[in-house]
C-alpha cells in the first residue's frame, strides 16, 4: 500500500528519500516519486514501476535541497502511470497522501469552476490544491493544510511542502497512519516506523486528526482542537538487520524458516507447566477474560483464518459461542451484541483500515472490552484496544502472511487455554493441550525438513490454471488459507472447501486437470475425509495428500501423492499442517517466476477500505 517518507536536514534530502522508498517496497506500489525544494524552486521526479527506475531518473538528473518528500503509490483513483504518482504540485504546493479522499469528486468540480485546471485523475490532486489557494491567500502552510483536513471526508495522511516556507514540511493523519521520526538537528515524516530506521530509531506516532510541523531544529503537532500537544517518543526496536533477506532468495521464504523462532518467541514467558502465565494480555486481563460469555473475532485476510480456527478451538475446548468475520462485513452491518460478549481484532500489521474502522465500530455496540492481536505493538489497533497480546514475529516483509499466521495460531492457542482453564476444563486434557502448544515451535520445525519433497510436489503444479483444496473441522481454514497463499503469489485460482460439501457443488469441477490438495491430520474427521477423498479419485482428479504419520489413506492418491508428517497432536496439528501449504504455494510461484514478495496489485498493509 502507499508509503511515505519526508525529511528536513542540513544535508541534501533526496538520497535519504529514496532509501525510506526503498524500506517501504515490502507495502506493495505501483509507482513511485519524490519532491524536494532547492532555494524556492520544486523539483520532482516520478516514475511508474519500482522506486530504482524513479531513482535512475533521479541519478540522471540529480538535485540538492535540504527539504523534500517522497512516496510509493499503490493505485485507487487512476491507473498506475507518471501522470498519477505523487508527489502532486499545484501552485507552489507538493503533496503526497496515503488514503482515499470520499468527497474529493465535489471539491475538484467546484476548484474546476473556479479555473483550476488538474493534471492526474487521483483523489490527492484537490488537496493540493485546496493548501496552494490558501497559502496564496496568506496561511502559513500550517493553517492552509488545517483549514483544508477539516473539509476532508475519508482517510488521509499527508505529507506537504510549499515553495513559500522552505525548510518546513506540514504533515495530518486521519485514519491512515503517520510518525514523526526525531533526529539531531533533522527530522522526517514516515508512514511507518521501517521507512525511518535508517536515519532514527526515535518516533513520535501522530494521533488520530493530529497536524504536525517540522523544521530542522523543531517538531510540532497540534490536536483535533489545533492546540498544542505533547506526544510521547518511543525507541523503535526495528532494526535494519530484521529486514535483510540473508541467504534465502526471497524474504517469504525465510519468514517461513523464521517460523519455529517466532513462535517460540511469541509463546515465551507466556506459558508454563500449569498452563498461561498470569496477566499475559495486560493488567486486570484475566479478570476480564473470566467474565467473557462469548466472542467476536474480527480480521481480514489471513487474520480471518487464524480467527476461524480460534472459533474450532474456544467452541471446543472453552464451550464459549464465537463468531468469526471479515471486518469489511461486519463493520457496516448491525451485529447483535449479547451480553459478556469479547471483542477480538487480529492484525498482523494493527493498521488494516477495515479491521481499525470495525473496532472503532464496536466500541458502541456494548463489548464487555476489546482484545487485539497483532504484531505491531505501536500500531493503531494495539493503541485503541483494552488488552492486548502482541505476536512477535518480527518484521514480516514478504506480501504473503506466513510467520504472521502461525504466531497468530500461537497467540490464539494461548487465549484458548486462558479460557478453557477458567472454565473448568479437565487437568488432564489442559496439560496435554499446554504441552502441544509448547511443542508447536519443534514441530513447525520439523515440518519445514519436509521441503525437498515439497519442490517435487511444487511440479505438479506449475502447469495448472485452477487447484482445490479440502480439509475438514479445524483444518478447513488451514486449507482456505493454503488456497489464499497459492493464488496470492502463483495467480493460480484456487479454493478451498469443507471437505463435505463437495458433493454440494465443486465435486462437478473435478477432472484429471483439477489438482485437489488435501489436510488430511489424524482424528476423529479423518475417515469422513478419506471418503471425501475417494469421490475426487473415482473421478481422476489428482490427489495431493498432507497425512499424519502412518494414517492409511486407503491407496487415496493413486494418481498424485501422498506427504506424511507429523501433526504433532489434534490441538496444534493446524499451525504444523500450515507448514506444508505455505512452501507448496512458494515453490510454485518461484516456478512460475512470479514477483513472490510483492504479487501484483497487493499490498503489504492495506490501509485503505
Ligand atoms: O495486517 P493484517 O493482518 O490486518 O492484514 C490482513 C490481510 O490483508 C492479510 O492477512 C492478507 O490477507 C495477507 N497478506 C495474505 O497473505
Amino acid at each position: 500500500m502507499c508509503g511515505i517518507v519526508a525529511a528536513v536536514a542540513q544535508r541534501d534530502v533526496a538520497p535519504l528519500l529514496i532509501a525510506g522508498l526503498k524500506a517501504l517496497e515490502y507495502r506493495g506500489y505501483d509507482s513511485a516519486g519524490i519532491a524536494v525544494l532547492d532555494h524556492g524552486d520544486v523539483h520532482r521526479v516520478r516514475a511508474k514501476g519500482k522506486v530504482r527506475e524513479m531513482e535512475s531518473l533521479y541519478l540522471a538528473n540529480p538535485f540538492p535541497g535540504g527539504t523534500g518528500i517522497a512516496h510509493t503509490r499503490w493505485a485507487t483513483h487512476g491507473v498506475p502511470n507518471e501522470a498519477n504518482a505523487h508527489p502532486h504540485t499545484a501552485g507552489n504546493v507538493a503533496l503526497v497522501h496515503n488514503g482515499i479522499i470520499e468527497n474529493y469528486a465535489s471539491l475538484r468540480a467546484e476548484l474546476q469552476a473556479g479555473g483550476h485546471v488538474f493534471t492526474s485523475e487521483t483523489d490527492t490532486e484537490v488537496m493540493a490544491a485546496l493548501i496552494s489557494e490558501r497559502v496564496e491567500s496568506g496561511m502559513s502552510l500550517r493553517e492552509a493544510v488545517t483549514a483544508t483536513v477539516r473539509g476532508l471526508e475519508g482517510a488521509y495522511a499527508i505529507a506537504v511542502v510549499s515553495s513559500k516556507e522552505p525548510g518546513h514540511v506540514v504533515g495530518a493523519r486521519h485514519g491512515a497512519p503517520l510518525l514523526v521520526g526525531v533526529g539531531i538537528g533533522e527530522h522526517f515524516l514516515g508512514s511507518d516506523a521501517q521507512a525511518l530506521i535508517q536515519v532514527t530509531n526515535k518516533i513520535i506516532y501522530l494521533e488520530e486528526h493530529d497536524v504536525v510541523e517540522i523544521t530542522r531544529d523543531h517538531v510540532q503537532i497540534y490536536g483535533r482542537d489545533g492546540k498544542p500537544v505533547e506526544r510521547a517518543v518511543h525507541e523503535s526496536e526495528l532494526s535494519t538487520d530484521a529486514v535483510e533477506r540473508g541467504e534465502y532468495r526471497h524474504y517469504m521464504q525465510k519468514e517461513i524458516f523464521e517460523q519455529p523462532r517466532a513462535v517460540a518467541d511469541t509463546l515465551e514467558a507466556r506459558i508454563g507447566p500449569n498452563g498461561v502465565l498470569p496477566n499475559i494480555f495486560g493488567v486486570g486481563g484475566d479478570e476480564l477474560l473470566a467474565k467473557v460469555k462469548g466472542l467476536h473475532i474480527i480480521a481480514c485476510g489471513t487474520s480471518y483464518h487464524a480467527g476461524l480456527v480460534a472459533k474450532y478451538w474456544i467452541e471446543e475446548y472453552a464451550r464459549l459461542p464465537v463468531n468469526v468475520e471479515v471486518a469489511s462485513e461486519y463493520r457496516y452491518r448491525e451485529a447483535v451484541v449479547p451480553e459478556g460478549t469479547l471483542f477480538v481484532a487480529i492484525s498482523q500489521s494493527g493498521e488494516t483500515a477495515d479491521t481499525l474502522a470495525a473496532m472503532r465500530e464496536s466500541r458502541r455496540r456494548g463489548y464487555l472490552g476489546t482484545l487485539a492481536i497483532c504484531n505491531v505493538p505501536e500500531s493503531s489497533v494495539v493503541r485503541e484496544a483494552d488488552l492486548k497480546l502482541m505476536t512477535r514475529a518480527g518484521p514480516e516483509i514478504g506480501v504473503a502472511s506466513t510467520k504472521a499466521f502461525t504466531t497468530q495460531l500461537a497467540a490464539l492457542g494461548l487465549l484458548t487455554l486462558q479460557l478453557a482453564h477458567q472454565r473448568g476444563l479437565d487437568g488432564e486434557r489442559h496439560a496435554d493441550l499446554a504441552s502441544q502448544l509448547q511443542r508447536m515451535p519443534s514441530m513447525i520445525e520439523k515440518a519445514l525438513e519436509l521441503e525437498p519433497q515439497i519442490i517435487e510436489l511444487a511440479e505438479h503444479l506449475i502447469h495448472r490454471q485452477h487447484a482445490l483444496f479440502l480439509g475438514r473441522g479445524v483444518q478447513y481454514p488451514v486449507a482456505m488459507e493454503g488456497a489464499l497463499k497459492l493464488k496470492e503469489i502463483s495467480y493460480i485460482h484456487a479454493e478451498a472447501y469443507a471437505a463435505g460439501e463437495l458433493k454440494h457443488g465443486p465435486l462437478a469441477l473435478v477432472d484429471e486437470d483439477m489438482p485437489v490438495i488435501a489436510v488430511a491430520p489424524n482424528g476423529p474427521l479423518l475417515d469422513k475425509l478419506k471418503s471425501n477423498l475417494q469421490e475426487v479419485r473415482a473421478r481422476g482428479g489428482e490427489l495431493l495428500v498432507f497425512a499424519d504419520g502412518e494414517a492409511s489413506m486407503d491407496g487415496n492418491a493413486s494418481r498424485g501423492a501422498i506427504l506424511r508428517m507429523d501433526g504433532g497432536g489434534e490441538f496444534i496439528a493446524p499451525a504444523v499442517f500450515t507448514v506444508p501449504m505455505q512452501l507448496l504455494a512458494y515453490h510454485v510461484a518461484v516456478l512460475r517466476g512470479t514477483d513472490v514478495d510483492q504479487p501484483r496489485n497487493l499490498a503489504k498493509s492495506v490501509t485503505v477500505e
